[in-house]
C-alpha cells in the first residue's frame, strides 16, 4: 500500500507556529512519526507540503498516476477556502482523509467551512500529530 501525506501552508512553521495550538514537533519531527509507522505497517509513504494552491493541485493530480493508493491531507487555510483542492480530490477518485492537528471546530467560524471534508471520507481533528497515525489506520482499514 502507498500512502501520500500533503501538508498545506504553514504547516512547514510547526513547532514554531503558535505551539499552543499546533503543539511544539517541527515538520521534521512530524514527517518522521508517520513514517516510523508506516514502516511498522509495511505501507510505502511520500510526504509533500507547499505553501501554493497550485503546487497542492498538481501533486494531488500526480497521484493519480504514481500508484498511490490513499491520501493523508491537511490543507491548513486551504481547508476553509479552496474549491480547487476539493475538485483535485474529486478528479483523482483516490480515498483521502482530511486532518487537522487542533480542533477546527472549536475555532474561529471561517474554520468551520471545509470544502475538502465533500471528496474525503473521513475528517479527524484536535488529535495533534497522532490525528496522521489516525488517518493511515482509516486508509488501512478501507483497503483490507
Ligand atoms: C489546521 C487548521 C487550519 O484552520 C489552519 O489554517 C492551519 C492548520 C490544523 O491542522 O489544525 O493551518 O489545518
Amino acid at each position: 500500500m502507498k500512502i501520500l501525506v500533503i501538508n498545506g501552508p504553514n504547516l512547514n512553521m510547526l513547532g514554531i507556529r503558535e505551539p499552543s495550538l499546533y503543539g511544539s514537533g517541527t515538520y521534521d519531527a512530524l514527517c518522521e512519526k508517520i513514517h516510523k509507522y508506516c514502516n511498522e505497517k509495511n505501507i510505502e509513504v511520500t510526504f509533500y507540503q507547499s505553501n501554493h494552491e497550485g503546487c497542492l493541485v498538481d501533486r494531488i493530480q500526480a497521484a493519480y498516476s504514481d500508484g498511490t493508493d490513499g491520501i493523508v491531507i491537511n490543507p491548513g487555510a486551504y481547508t476553509h477556502t479552496s474549491i480547487a483542492l476539493l475538485d483535485a480530490v474529486k478528479s483523482v477518485c483516490i480515498p483521502t482523509v482530511e486532518v487537522h492537528i487542533s480542533k477546527v471546530e472549536e475555532r474561529e467560524e471561517f474554520r468551520q467551512i471545509s470544502y475538502i471534508r465533500l471528496a474525503c471520507v473521513a475528517t479527524i481533528t484536535g488529535k495533534g500529530f497522532d490525528g496522521y497515525l489516525e488517518a493511515v489506520d482509516t486508509l488501512l482499514e478501507r483497503n483490507v
